[in-house]
């Protein structure tokens, strides 16, 4: 499957663009509360805008499909990493947002896509990014239910610690979260035109 990446520069769906500026914001808050260095940072605000950069290979009507997907539309869906790191791998600058691209759907336990790493040998970037991209999908609206209370992703998060999502990074995000240093300051942060699946 080739994916249509000049469309999708010169058209991007803004409910996946969206997403993604919320998810960067998320992850480089949190990557500071870290005190992650300025390069690890940095690495953040590439990759995190361009993590679903493969959902262009994804057709329409499996993004915006209201209901669950069937065995077939998730195998496609699950090819987005791997398109994204081929686009990606054009781009030569971009090339720092490989690790977010590839392994953001990588579980801390081994059970995620595509390559089914696990532990530390997933990019500590992808590791960040995977909470900050959950929750943020968590308390979306999808096209098949409404966004979930902000408790309940967080009691998600706490619940996914160590089996999806690193621990570390899971209970950093819960602590950041009650000191109140993740809550959205920009307005793309707030903007709420997700429809897409993410
Ligand atoms: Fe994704």
């Amino acid at each position: 499957m080739e994916a249509a990446f000049p469309s999708a520069l010169a058209a991007p769906d803004p409910a996946l663009a969206a997403h993604a500026a919320r998810v960067t914001d998320l992850a480089a808050r949190l990557a500071a509360w870290l005190a992650w260095d300025d390069a690890s940072l940095y690495a953040i605000y590439v990759g995190g805008p361009l993590h679903d950069i493969g959902k262009a290979a994804v057709s329409e009507a499996i993004l915006r499909k209201p209901g669950p997907l069937d065995s077939r539309e998730l195998a496609e869906i699950r090819t987005h990493p791997a398109a994204g790191a081929k686009l990606i791998g054009r781009l030569g600058p971009a090339r720092d947002a490989l690790p977010f691209v590839l392994y953001h759907h990588e579980r801390w336990d081994g059970g995620g896509y595509p390559t089914g790493r696990r532990g530390p040998d997933i990019p500590e970037g992808a590791r960040i990014l995977a909470v900050a991209d959950a929750f943020d999908a968590m308390t979306s609206a999808r096209p098949y239910r409404g966004p979930l209370p902000v408790e309940c992703a967080l009691r998600e998060i706490e619940r996914c610690a160590g089996t999806q999502f690193d621990p570390a990074m899971a209970h950093a995000f819960l602590e950041a979260w009650d000191a109140g240093a993740l809550e959205p300051v920009t307005a793309w942060t707030t903007l709420r035109v997700s429809r897409a699946r993410a």
